[in-house]
């Protein structure tokens, strides 16, 4: 006999125990699921953990489904051929439940066709902060093993978009590292300061941890990370004496500590005026070349993207020995207004003289970002082949989003 899933209902009164009988028998199939909540942690700091992870699908946007085991997800209406959206959030000095949450899911669920996943680590994130902090590690393992489910179930990495709030945008950075950067996307929204400024880049959120990384700053005076820890950094209402939606600042950052990352496109500040409108007035675009022969030296090339109105450059760099480089170029027009790609091999002044008659030959493609599925890479069809300092033009047809 199998163990009567109704013996745990019961406890939980006449109209659970009610869903539940409904949904052990002959079910139709238009049976509503079962709704769960967040958990209430009432300050109670558990060793614990308390995961839940909560589905959201957009037939029925203020369900919340728990979903712990692949069958739960194969059950639940997740559809593998959609994005999925986890959201994490922070520090929950209550321990209740994040207010915004509801409303964030159904914003998400009417702007994007995708599963939301919410994860309620309620528990873990209550008492003081830094009890919160220490929980990280085990809370990122845990999403990380979930996430292995999804994949499990056909879910490609890349379709992936990890959106999470302070402190959840380091365990969504830490997630991100334990699948070495190949998530699609991370999203941290004001990316706790406290603990983190001088954190390692395993510890906290950086440009290595998915695909495509993107902060949005809005609290840098109080709790929020002062440094940039994306590919992109939008600081909303940092730089009023900026005129121009967006204005983009490619900062002589410092080297990564002398931490050698794969070929990282160089980090971009961006500094909104307002926010009266979405932090989305620009488009984003991964630009990657292919060297058919790896070089015994940095190869830059220098890609714009060109339109009736659009000009908009990035310089990506190929590290020796190495054959791919990947760049993150950002535009304000719609994709579909640009029509040729521009690229220019860039030898160094100090060796013009040695460079000046190489050719390099390699690929070019181009995803719109997030990266969803490889319908959205364009390449040219043919390998170029680039002179030094000659700036070769090449139509590019890019479809809008
Ligand atoms: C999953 O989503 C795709 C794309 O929207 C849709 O065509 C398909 O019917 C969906 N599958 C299920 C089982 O709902
Ligand atoms: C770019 O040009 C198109 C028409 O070619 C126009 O509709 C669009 O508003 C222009 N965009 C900008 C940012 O000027």
């Amino acid at each position: 006999m199998p163990p009567d899933p109704c013996k745990r209902c019961f406890w939980w009164g006449a109209l659970l125990w009610w869903l539940c009988v409904a949904s052990s028998g002959d079910a139709p199939p238009t049976q509503q699921p079962k709704c769960t909540d967040f958990q209430n942690a009432n300050l109670l700091r558990g060793t614990n953990l308390k995961v839940q992870f909560l589905l959201f699908v957009p037939a029925d946007p203020s369900c919340g489904q728990l979903v712990e085991e692949s069958s739960d997800i194969q059950n639940s209406g997740f559809n593998a051929t959609l994005g999925t959206k986890l959201i994490i959030h922070g520090f929950r000095a209550l321990g209740t439940k994040p207010s915004w949450i509801d409303r964030f899911i159904s914003v998400l669920l009417r702007a994007a066709d995708a599963n939301v996943i919410a994860v309620d680590w309620v528990y873990g994130s209550t008492g003081v902060y830094f009890s919160a902090v220490e929980n990280v590690v085990r809370l990122s393992l845990e999403i990380s093993r979930f996430l292995s489910k999804l994949l499990v179930l056909g879910v490609s990495e890349s379709s992936i978009h990890i959106i999470g709030v302070s402190l959840g945008a380091h365990v969504a950075g830490m997630v991100g590292h334990f699948y070495k950067g190949q998530l699609g996307r991370i999203t941290g929204l004001d990316p706790a300061g406290p603990e983190y400024t001088r954190a390692s880049l395993e510890e906290r959120l950086d440009a290595g941890d998915a695909l495509f990384v993107e902060a949005i700053h809005t609290d840098t005076d109080n709790l929020g990370i002062r440094i940039p820890v994306g590919h992109v950094d939008y600081f909303v209402n940092g730089g009023q004496d900026q005129p121009g939606c967006p204005l983009f600042i490619h900062a002589g950052l410092a080297e990564q500590g002398g931490i050698k990352i794969e070929p990282l496109p160089k980090e971009v500040r961006v500094y909104l005026l307002t926010t009266s409108k979405a932090p989305y007035c620009v488009h984003h675009s991964l630009v990657e070349f292919y060297l058919q022969e790896p070089r015994k030296k940095d190869t830059s090339i220098e890609v714009t993207f060109l339109g009736s109105n659009v000009t908009s450059s990035v310089k990506i760099t190929i590290p020796r020995h190495q054959s791919q480089g990947k760049g993150i170029i950002a535009y304000p027009n719609p994709s579909c207004q640009i029509n040729q790609v521009k690229l220019k091999f860039q030898a160094s002044s100090r060796m013009w003289k040695k460079d000046r008659t190489t050719t390099i030959v390699g690929s070019f493609c181009t995803s719109l970002l997030p990266v969803h599925d490889s319908k959205k890479t364009v390449c040219l069809p043919e390998p170029v082949t680039l002179q030094a300092s000659v700036a070769v033009s090449h139509a590019l047809k890019i479809a809008c989003v």
